[in-house]
């Protein structure tokens, strides 16, 4: 029952969060002949909103010390991105939220009761139906752009991305409902999944950084090109162990973490010139947290907050 409520509520203090970004991002990159799309992606933003209000106020003292300070939930940088973005696109952002963030506390897991069970059952429905919704607003925009009816700021291969990082959540949450908890992923899945993840943000990165930056726009492409070559090496190993693949993309991933970090500082500094949102960068640097946790299961806490 406590990995149960614990799994839980970790899985949507990192993706929920990522869920109502993404439709931000959509939201901000309709113009006006996108205006119901926008409307919908608008719908979803206030959804999770509302959704990880409400996780994190069950999620004191329920959650793991390694996944609070791992950065993957917030960073340093998150409230300075949130007001910065919410001014630049006009859309507003509840910084309550990510200050309640800051102050959770880890637990004892000691807590476990049915009427938090059953709390927590209804937060992973909620979710399941709010997630399986966006995935299909993201499919329908991705057709329309694809058959160039619509024009977004988003790259094509962008909203493919959080498609596919939504059913991640999706299916995450799904077993725990069916199972009560999560059963040992296979390294060599998990490090595909991931490790394209981090290729497709460094893509993005080198797109949307002007073209004055290049010195920026190079150390882009070589972790684009790094995650490249892991990909394919992982590729022709038969087993679920890696090991020594690991070790790389961890190192790798520890690099590219602190490129993101200061990228972040960087976009939010006002020193960086792209057309990157500042919670954009952000939200790229909570996923590599996120990932970095993962290759690391005994983590220092040494990350993030
Ligand atoms: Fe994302
Ligand atoms: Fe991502």
């Amino acid at each position: 029952m406590t990995d149960y409520i614990k799994a839980s509520l970790e899985t949507h203090l990192f993706f929920a969060r990522i869920m109502k970004e993404h439709s931000l991002f959509l939201q901000a990159g309709f113009m006006p002949p996108g205006e119901f799309y926008k409307r919908k992606a608008d719908w979803y933003r206030r959804k999770w909103e509302d959704f990880l209000r409400r996780v994190v106020n069950v999620s004191n003292g329920m959650v793991a010390e390694d996944v609070l300070c791992s950065g993957e939930i917030v960073t340093e940088f998150t409230e300075k991105a949130e007001r910065q973005t919410s001014r630049l696109t006009g859309i507003s952002i509840d910084s309550a939220i990510t200050e309640a963030e800051h102050r959770l506390r880890a637990g004892c897991f000691r807590q476990e009761n049915a009427q938090m069970m059953h709390r927590v059952r209804q937060l992973n429905d909620e979710a399941l139906q709010l997630v399986c919704g966006l995935i299909e607003l993201k499919e329908e925009i991705l057709k329309e752009v694809d058959s160039c009816r619509l024009f977004t700021a988003n790259y094509p291969l962008l909203i493919e991305h959080i498609i596919r990082e939504a059913k991640l959540y999706y299916a995450t949450i799904d077993e725990l409902n069916q199972s009560g908890e999560l059963s040992k992923q296979c390294q060599k899945t998990m490090e595909a999944f991931w490790d394209r993840i981090m290729m497709e943000h460094a893509l993005f990165i080198r797109g949307l950084l002007d073209p004055s930056e290049e010195k920026l726009i190079e150390t882009a492409d070589g972790f684009a090109k790094d995650y490249k070559k892991l990909l394919e090496l992982a590729r022709k190993k038969d087993s679920c162990t890696m090991d020594e693949m690991t070790r790389k993309t961890l190192e790798e991933t520890i690099k590219y973490r602190d490129f993101k970090a200061a990228g972040t500082e960087g976009i939010t500094d006002c020193k960086i010139s792209s057309l990157i949102l500042p919670l954009l960068a952000d939200h790229v640097l909570r996923e590599a947290n996120h990932y970095l946790r993962l290759l690391t299961p005994e983590s220092d806490c040494t990350r993030g907050r």
